[in-house]
């Protein structure tokens, strides 16, 4: 079984990580997207409200399983036996910190890090932006599932 972890805050998931999930799933047998934990980050959604939009927009994959893990995202690794985690390139200015994340993760652990180009359709989104133009008035769909968009609105405006 070969098997991979896409991890992150996914507060919300945006289709940035929906084109690395979905991609990815056509190259392992199982994709684990795996929702940290962070307790001392203040989020809009709980962690349950995140896995539940993660598995209805990832269902039609048929090898996504959602998960959550706090701690170290090695040590998650380990005891799932996932030999490597997935992340999502878009830009140059991702990159030092991912690199390091990457070296740092495979000097502790042996678990590699592969780098999948975001789709240039997708790459100039993140969740953090999608949330401020939601909570301005701006309309995000397109950027996000529109499920997520729907709940969105409602946490932000409602
Ligand atoms: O979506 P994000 O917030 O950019 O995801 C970052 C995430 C969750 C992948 C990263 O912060 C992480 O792996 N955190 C767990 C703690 C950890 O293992 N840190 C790495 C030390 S090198």
């Amino acid at each position: 079984m070969r098997r991979v972890v896409c991890p992150g805050s996914f507060d919300p998931i945006t289709n940035g990580h929906l084109d690395i999930i979905g991609r990815a799933s056509r190259q392992y047998d199982e994709v684990v997207v795996a929702v940290l934990i962070n307790l001392e980050k203040k989020s809009l959604f709980t962690v349950e409200e995140r896995i539940q939009m993660l598995q209805t927009v990832t269902k039609e994959y048929g090898n996504v399983r959602v998960d959550k893990f706090h701690g170290l995202l090695v040590d998650y690794c380990k005891q799932q036996e996932i030999p490597a985690i997935v992340k999502g390139l878009r830009a140059v200015s991702d990159f030092d910190y991912e690199l390091q994340m990457a070296q740092l993760n495979y000097r502790m652990s042996g678990v590699e890090t592969l780098f999948m180009a975001t789709g240039p359709e997708v790459s100039f989104l993140s969740s953090s932006r999608i949330k401020e133009i939601v909570k301005y008035g701006g309309n995000v769909s397109g950027l996000v599932p529109d499920l997520v968009q729907e709940l969105l609105v409602e946490r932000l405006r409602g």
